[in-house]
């Protein structure tokens, strides 16, 4: 395990954002892909389990943590300038948060990625005091946060927005409340739950969202002596405590990496072995997949999944709050639709733009048209190879999909989308057989 981390240690084993010099992939479409997968750790998890470290001044020692994920040297950078110290290698991740002497997240750090809100409950929480830029819009949509505000503001927190920042004070300390979520977020049920675990009495949270990732935070802060029950329902008990303590974790597999390496077998054919991956947080997929004509078997902890070559069926998909479809996984879905037999429909119901995608993989030969929030795939038979571009991780993965069976060469730009949440998917993918290599 790593040892206690120290100053000198702040996260220089994670990757830096600005490092990376290729910034391109290059596809050459038309191999099957097989082979054996790793399946990294979640972003989305990951990035939560970085916040509660915030909540103690024990160390958090984390495992199966994507490292080299430009989201997670993000969170890095943030937690450093927060005055935690940190220290990583290989998947293994130490957070100590004894000597945290900042308490304002800023605009430079926030705006590179919305996953930063995440540390205002636990700052709130554990120094009465927090200021957080706002994160602003992006490219899939709003993305307001007043779920989380208004969240905290029910725990007691006095909270007024100045200057684009939310500055929060809660000076004796958060009071449990009875909140219910009038929609369902993910990331105001993150934060609440976080900020609930050093309040005074009980809090209760109801509509919670009941994604994986949430649970394994959860889990995360139960092991820290947080207490807490119903965790995976839409029903979250939080029972405050004085003090957490440090603990160890590990990360729960990605199941939006793992659900993209699914398609990407769907799409390409051949047979694909996804190492350590969770099949049960996919069920709304899997059932899609089987219907649409592809074979997923599971073996202990891998899945193993089979496309032989028959055209894949056209299938309506409609994003929803998990146990639904996952939005995360739309674009990669549509991807695979484009070649499908006969027409299919992809509503997205959880963001307002989320189908950039959409004149990326037309450029590539698809047939789609977008109407409202809804988005029609009409199959054909081939897509060809185009340059391309696209404006956030899901799209960047679902242009790289298409690659993979487009005719010719196919050049994603902006790469940068890509390593924010997929680890080494150019090494994982060449691995299986693809064509596909890092370009300036
Ligand atoms: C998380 O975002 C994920 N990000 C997203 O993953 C994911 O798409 C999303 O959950 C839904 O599953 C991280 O975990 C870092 P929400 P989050 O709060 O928490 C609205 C990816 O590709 N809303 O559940 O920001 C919001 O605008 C990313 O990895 C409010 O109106 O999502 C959206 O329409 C992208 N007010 C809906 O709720 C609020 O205060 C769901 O958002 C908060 C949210």
């Amino acid at each position: 395990m790593l040892p206690y981390p120290s100053s000198d240690a702040s996260g220089e084993s994670v990757s830096d954002p600005q490092s990376a010099t290729p910034d391109k992939i290059r596809i050459i479409g038309g191999q099957q892909l097989k082979g054996t997968i790793p399946i990294s750790g979640a972003k989305n998890a990951a990035l939560k389990v970085m916040c509660a470290a915030l909540l103690t001044d024990e160390s958090l020692y984390l495992e199966n943590m994507p490292n080299t994920l430009r989201d997670i040297a993000s969170q890095t950078e943030l937690l450093t300038h927060l005055g935690c110290t940190l220290s990583a290698e290989g998947d293994l991740m130490a957070i100590n948060a004894k000597n945290v002497n900042e308490l304002t997240a800023p605009y430079e750090i926030v705006r590179k990625m919305r996953g930063s809100i995440l540390v205002l409950g636990p700052l709130l929480a554990r120094f009465g005091e927090a200021k957080v830029s706002l994160p602003g819009g992006c490219a899939i949509g709003t993305r307001p946060v007043d779920l989380h505000i208004k969240g905290l503001e029910e725990l007691g927190a006095e909270i007024n927005l100045e200057g684009g920042y939310i500055n929060a004070k809660a000076p004796k300390g958060l009071t449990g409340a009875k909140i219910t979520f009038p929609k369902v977020s993910v990331g105001a049920t993150e934060n609440l739950m976080m900020a609930a675990t050093l309040a005074k009495g009980e809090t209760v949270l109801s509509n919670a969202a009941r994604e994986p990732e949430i649970a394994d935070l959860g889990e995360c802060l139960v092991k820290m002596g947080a207490k807490i029950e119903g965790l995976g329902t839409d029903t979250i008990r939080i029972e405050g405590v004085k003090n957490l303590s440090g603990a160890h974790h590990s990360v729960l597999p990605d199941r939006i990496e793992t659900g993209t390496y699914l398609i990407a077998a769907g799409m390409a054919g051949g047979t694909l072995k996804l190492q350590n991956a969770r099949i049960e947080h996919l069920s709304a997929v899997m059932g899609l997949l089987a219907q649409a004509g592809m074979e997923i078997d599971q073996s202990g902890n891998d899945i193993i999944v089979h496309r032989n070559g028959l055209r894949l069926k056209g299938i309506d998909i409609m994003t929803e709050p998990y146990p639904g479809f996952p939005t995360d996984l739309q674009a990669q879905f549509m991807a695979m639709l484009t070649l499908a037999e006969g027409a299919a429909m992809v509503t997205e119901n959880i963001f307002e733009n989320r189908f950039m995608h959409v004149p990326e993989l037309n450029r590539m030969g698809a047939d789609i048209t977008v109407q409202g929030n809804s988005a029609i795939i009409r199959g054909v038979k081939k897509l060809k190879g185009a340059e391309v571009m696209a404006t956030d991780l899901r799209a960047s993965v679902a242009l790289v999909l298409a690659g993979l069976v487009a005719e010719g060469e196919t050049v994603v730009n902006r790469i940068y989308h890509l390593e924010r949440g997929y680890e080494n998917i150019v090494e994982k993918l060449q691995g299986c057989g693809a064509q596909v290599e890092k370009t300036a």
